[in-house]
């Protein structure tokens, strides 16, 4: 459904991108790479700064002051990730590097927990690689067996395909937003379903905690995992989410450092929540910075993020579809998309298209964005891809159109 001329002026409007310090200093960049990294504002940068200028200390390694505030930092930072996605309990978020880490802590872990011989782990045919490789390489090591949910002509998990998880299946994890096509999952109904094959629902909310309000208790999960990169914090810093029961009974991930009760010659007891999951010294500056940019998204309200970013992703999409040149890769419908739409000019190479966009100063993504087997099962070797957040507005839009249609002018005389 096209924007109404009200939907259109609030996305002319941009009382955001002043706030980022790349943008305001790039008044021609056009930035359309978000699901790939976002920017951070100048509060967030300042944050990463002002740790390291006045409570630089290990957290947690010592009695003196400085240590005892970086340490009280990192858990107000946990406090507030906890409240930001709903979860009861601060102990329940791991900070990991980024959500591969994550994903990587919950398949090894998990797996060593549930999966033996003969059994089953479900993901679906749309996972980023980072949901995907860490599933195969642990099925390998304990016999079990890596299935697929597939997508409907509509680009759904349709209830059929869902009815196709067995009693064998121990693990279903799925990405709540597809990083390619930017659909988003009915988590609820999919972790609804693990739940009732005895299964553990893992979600890889990498391009969704961006970008809509998080919940995990509606969602029904058993684990988050996202970056911090992708939402306005520096790279570095990541977060795993998990229930307390099935985090204390997994077995740690990474080993060393302050995860350990204690230690003997030939064994150690393990350090309870969260300790026992984040092994050596942590990234106490991403740390602070990611809660500064919780802080930030907060400040302006997750409803009112996620109400611009519907308006730019249906802006984009009708855009393109305009264009009689470009053929959507995804659903045609703007409300289909969260963040990214996927595209290509026809007969041309997505690579061809990111390099001439970027002649016009206009940043897309090309090629086959870590989800080979998902581009693969669209019959797609590489597609473009764009992608919005908050400080992206109508004009970003407008100059990308002008460059697709300078790039078909270049190929078609
Ligand atoms: C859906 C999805 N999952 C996982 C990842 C991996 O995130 P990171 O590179 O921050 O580990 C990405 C990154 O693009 C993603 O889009």
């Amino acid at each position: 459904m096209s924007l109404t001329e009200n939907e259109l002026a609030s996305i002319r409007e941009n009382p955001y991108r002043a706030d980022f310090p790349l943008l305001a200093g790039n008044p021609g960049l056009v930035y359309l790479d978000s699901a790939a990294t976002s920017q951070r504002p100048r509060s967030v940068l300042d944050a990463a700064l002002r740790f390291y200028e006045t409570m630089n200390a290990n957290a947690l390694r010592g009695l003196y002051r400085l240590s005892v505030e970086a340490t009280a930092a990192t858990e107000e930072a946990r406090s507030r990730i906890a409240r930001f996605i709903g979860a009861a309990d601060p102990a329940e978020i791991i900070f990991t590097r980024n959500a591969s880490e994550s994903l990587n802590l919950a398949a090894r872990s998990l797996g060593r927990l549930l999966l033996g011989q003969g059994d089953e782990v479900v993901i679906s045919i749309m996972e980023h690689h980072s949901n995907l490789i860490p599933w195969q390489q642990i099925c390998a090591e304990r016999g079990a067996t890596l299935s697929y949910l597939y997508l409907d002509e509509d680009y759904r998990i349709s209830e059929d395909e869902l009815a196709k998880i067995s009693p064998r299946a121990k693990i279903v994890s799925v990405t709540q937003v597809s990083n390619v096509l930017g659909v988003a999952n009915d988590i609820a109904a999919i972790a609804a379903r693990a739940h009732e094959a005895g299964a553990v629902c893992v979600v890889d909310g990498a391009q969704s905690v961006p970008h809509i309000a998080t919940d995990v208790e509606k969602l029904g999960c058993d684990f988050l995992a996202f970056s911090g990169h992708k939402m306005l914090a520096p790279m570095g810093i990541g977060v795993l989410w998990g229930t307390r029961a099935l985090l204390e009974a997994m077995p740690p991930f990474l080993t060393g450092g302050e995860m350990i009760d204690s230690v003997s010659e030939q064994g150690a007891v393990w350090a309870p929540l969260p300790a026992k999951f984040e092994a050596g010294t942590q990234n106490g500056g991403g740390i602070v910075a990611l809660d500064e940019a919780i802080a930030y998204l907060e400040g302006i309200g997750m409803a009112v993020v996620e109400r611009r970013e519907a308006l730019l992703a249906r802006a984009l999409a009708d855009a393109l579809s305009a264009l009689p040149f470009i053929d959507i890769v995804g659903p045609a419908e703007g409300e289909r998309h969260i963040g990214s739409v996927a595209f290509n000019v026809r007969g041309v190479h997505p690579h061809d298209v990111a390099s001439l966009l970027d002649m016009h100063t206009v940043c897309i993504r090309a090629g086959h964005h870590c989800a080979e087997p998902l581009l693969k099962h669209l019959g797609q070797n590489s597609t473009c891809r764009a992608s919005v957040a908050l400080y992206n507005d109508a004009s970003d839009i407008d100059r990308l159109v002008d460059g697709l249609e300078n790039v078909w002018r270049v190929f078609n005389g």
